[in-house]
C-alpha cells in the first residue's frame, strides 16, 4: 500500500514541475522525483525545508566542508535539523515500519574524521548537525552546554568573555560531537582529565527517536558507554561540559632541525615518566614535512595552562637551542586553537599506536618515518605534508575519569604513563591515494612489530586517530567490548545504530 503513496507523491513532483517558476525549481523538483524514497519521506514531512538534494548549494557546501577530500560522499540528500526534536522526527521518519526496506543513515558533526563512510553514506542520507553549533552557559552550575556541531574555536570565543573555559580540542576547526564520543585530548587534559570525562550530562537521540539524558544519574551506563563510544549508541544532541576559570596560556609551536630529534625524545622520556609531572604542561613532540616548506624539522608544541612564560616543566627541551622558528607566547585558548586550526582541501590519513616511553621506541619512530619520507620524496606528486606526533597519555586521566562515572577506553589497566602516537598524512592527488595509504600503514604496522618484540607494546589505540582498519573498541579491552555490547543492546535492541548507520566503529563488528 506504501508503494502506492509513493507513486501518488511521484506523480505529484511530476506535475509541479510543469508549474515550476525557474530554474531552482526545476532542478530542485527533479531531484525530488528521482531521489531514493528515503529523501521523498524527509521531503514530505515537516523537516521538508532542511533536506538538500545533489546539484543545490547547501548540499555542495556540505560536502565541501568536509576535512578529508576522500570523505566526500555523494548521499542521496543531506537533512540538516536544527533541534534534538528534529533529530529525533529524522531519526523516526527514517527507521518507520512502514517503509519498504529501511533507509541506511550516517550522522555528522565536524566531519573531521578523515574515514570515508564515517560521517558521509554513498546511497542513503547524511544528517548534518551543522546548524546545531551553539553555546550557552549556566552560570548557576558553571555547566556548558554546547551543540554538536559547533567548532572549538566557537566555543571558546562564547566561554572567555564569561572568564570561563572547557577541555576541548586544540584545533579551532575541529566539531565539538566525534572528537567528544572518541576520548578527546586536550592541553587541559593532564589537569583535568580527557575531555569524555568533562561531560556531566548527554542529551541523546536513541534508535526509537526518543530524546533521553544520559549522566551519572540518569541512564548511567550509557553516560559511561558515550564516553568512547563512538557513534553505537545514539545520535548526541547536546553536550552538557564542566567549565573552569579561563587564564591566559603560555603556548606555541617551536620548530627545530630533524638532526635534534634524539635530544627531544630524551627528553620526552624524561617528560613523560616524570611522577610529579606538572600538570599544567601539556606538549607533543613531532616530526614534519611539506612540499610547502620542503625540510626534515622536528616540532614541540609547548602549552603551559597557565599564564607563565618557558615554566621549568620543560627545562629540558628548552636545553635544545638551535631552533629555526618560535611562535611560544602568552595567549588566551581561541588564539592557541586557531594556530592549530585548519581546513583542508586535501586527501587525509590518520593511524595510530601506543607504546610504552621508551628510547629504543621512539628512535625506531624516527628510523621508519625517515624511510617513508624518502619514499614519498621519491614517489609523490601535487602538494604534501606528513606529521607524526607523540604525545603522553597519563595515568592521572583515570584518577580523573572513574569518580566522574568512568569511561569505555580500558585506562584502569595501565599502571604507567605510555605514548599515544599518531600519523597524519596529508596529499592533494587522488592518484597518490594509496601510495600515502600504504605507506602510512607500514609506519604503523613496523612501530608495532618492533613495540611488540621489544615488549614495549601497549594495546590501547586512541580511536579519534584511527584508521578504518584499525579496532579501536576491542582495543579498550574485553570487559569493555562486553558492557558496550550490553548497553547498545539495552538502548537499541533492534539495532538501529549498527546496522542502519554503518559508518564509525561499530561494536557489533568486534
Ligand atoms: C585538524 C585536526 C585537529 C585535531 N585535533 C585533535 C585534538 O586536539 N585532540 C583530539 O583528541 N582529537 C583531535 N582531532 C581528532 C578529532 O577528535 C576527530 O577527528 C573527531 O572525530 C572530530 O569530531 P567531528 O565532530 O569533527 O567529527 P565527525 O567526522 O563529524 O564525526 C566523527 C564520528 O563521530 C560520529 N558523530 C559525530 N557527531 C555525532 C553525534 N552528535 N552523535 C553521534 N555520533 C556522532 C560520526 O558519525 C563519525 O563516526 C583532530 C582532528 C583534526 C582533523
Ligand atoms: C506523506 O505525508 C503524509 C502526511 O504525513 C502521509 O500520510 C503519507 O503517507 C506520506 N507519504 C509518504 C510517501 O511518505
Ligand atoms: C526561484 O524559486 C525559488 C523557490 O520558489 C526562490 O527562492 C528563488 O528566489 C527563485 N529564483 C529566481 C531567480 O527567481
Ligand atoms: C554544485 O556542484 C555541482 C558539481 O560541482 C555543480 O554542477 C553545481 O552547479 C553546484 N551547484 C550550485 C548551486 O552551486
Ligand atoms: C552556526 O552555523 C550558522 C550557519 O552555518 C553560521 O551562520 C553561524 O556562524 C554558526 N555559529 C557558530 C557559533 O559557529
Ligand atoms: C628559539 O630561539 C630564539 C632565538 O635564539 C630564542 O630567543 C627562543 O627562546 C628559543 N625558543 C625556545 C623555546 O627555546
Ligand atoms: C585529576 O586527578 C589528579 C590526580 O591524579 C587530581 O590531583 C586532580 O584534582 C583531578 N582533577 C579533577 C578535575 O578531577
Amino acid at each position: 500500500m506504501h508503494r502506492l503513496s509513493f507513486a501518488l507523491l511521484a506523480a505529484a513532483a511530476l506535475l509541479s514541475v510543469s508549474q515550476a517558476q525557474n530554474e531552482t525549481d526545476v532542478e530542485s523538483t527533479i531531484q525530488f522525483l528521482f531521489p531514493s524514497y528515503c529523501c521523498t519521506v524527509l521531503t514530505n514531512s515537516s523537516v521538508s525545508q532542511q533536506v538538500t538534494y545533489p546539484g543545490q548549494s547547501a548540499y555542495n557546501a556540505s560536502l565541501a566542508s568536509y576535512f578529508d577530500g576522500k570523505s566526500r560522499l555523494t548521499p542521496n540528500c543531506i537533512v540538516q535539523p536544527q533541534s534534538s526534536e528534529e533529530v529525533s522526527h529524522v531519526v523516526k521518519l527514517l527507521t518507520a515500519a512502514s517503509l519498504p526496506e529501511p533507509c541506511q543513515f550516517a550522522v555528522r558533526s565536524g566531519g573531521h574524521t578523515p574515514i570515508p563512510g564515517a560521517n558521509n553514506v554513498d546511497d542513503g542520507v547524511t544528517i548534518d548537525l551543522l546548524y546545531m553549533n551553539g553555546t550557552t552557559y549556566n552560570a548557576d552550575t558553571k555547566v556548558a552546554s554546547i551543540s554538536p556541531a559547533a567548532r572549538w574555536g566557537s566555543v571558546y570565543q562564547t566561554l572567555e568573555p564569561l572568564g570561563r573555559m572547557v577541555a576541548g580540542g586544540r584545533g579551532s576547526t575541529v566539531g565539538v560531537g566525534g572528537f567528544l564520543l572518541g576520548g578527546g585530548i586536550s592541553h587541559y587534559a593532564p589537569r583535568v582529565g580527557l575531555s569524555c570525562d568533562n561531560v556531566v550530562n548527554f542529551q541523546v537521540v536513541l534508535a526509537d527517536g526518543r530524546i533521553a539524558n544520559a549522566n551519572k544519574e540518569t541512564n548511567s551506563d550509557l553516560f559511561t558507554a558515550l564516553k568512547g563510544g563512538n557513534s553505537n549508541f545514539g545520535i548526541v544532541t547536546r553536550y552538557d561540559m564542566e567549565t573552569f576559570e579561563s587564564e591566559d596560556l603560555w603556548g606555541g609551536i617551536v620548530t627545530y632541525p630533524a638532526s635534534t630529534a634524539d635530544q627531544h625524545f630524551k627528553a620526552l622520556v624524561n617528560f613523560g615518566l616524570d611522577p610529579n609531572r606538572d600538570p599544567n604542561a601539556a606538549l607533543i613532540v613531532f616530526q614534519g614535512y611539506s612540499t610547502v616548506s620542503p625540510t626534515d624539522v622536528v616540532r614541540a608544541a609547548f602549552d603551559y595552562t597557565k599564564p607563565v612564560v618557558r615554566p621549568d616543566a620543560y627545562k629540558e627541551f628548552f636545553a635544545v637551542t638551535n631552533n629555526i622558528s618560535d611562535t611560544t607566547k602568552i595567549q588566551p585558548m581561541s588564539a592557541v586553537a586557531a594556530e592549530f586550526g585548519s581546513d583542508t582541501t586535501k586527501r587525509v590519513q590518520f593511524r595510530t599506536v601506543s607504546f610504552k616511553i621508551d628510547l629504543d621506541t621512539l628512535q625506531e619512530t624516527a628510523r621508519l618515518y625517515k624511510i617513508m619520507l624518502t619514499e614519498l620524496q621519491a614517489k609523490a606528486s601535487g602538494q604534501w605534508r606528513v606529521s607524526c606526533l607523540h604525545q603522553v597519555w597519563a595515568t592521572s586521566y583515570t584518577a580523573n575519569s572513574t569518580a566522574r562515572g568512568g569511561n569505555v577506553l580500558g585506562m584502569e589497566r595501565y599502571t604507567e604513563n605510555f605514548i599515544m602516537y599518531q600519523s597524519y598524512l596529508s596529499w592533494s592527488e587522488a592518484k597518490d591515494d594509496d601510495l600515502f595509504i600504504n605507506l602510512g600503514l607500514a609506519l604503523t604496522d613496523g612501530i608495532q612489530k618492533f613495540a611488540a618484540s621489544k615488549g614495549t607494546d601497549v594495546e590501547y589505540l586512541y580511536l579519534n586517530y584511527a584508521d578504518k582498519d584499525q579496532d579501536p573498541l576491542s582495543a579498550y579491552g574485553a570487559d569493555k567490548v562486553k558492557f558496550m555490547k550490553d548497553v547498545a543492546k539495552k538502548y537499541d535492541p533492534s539495532g538501529v545504530y549498527q546496522t542502519l548507520l554503518p559508518g564509525g566503529f561499530k561494536i557489533s563488528k568486534v
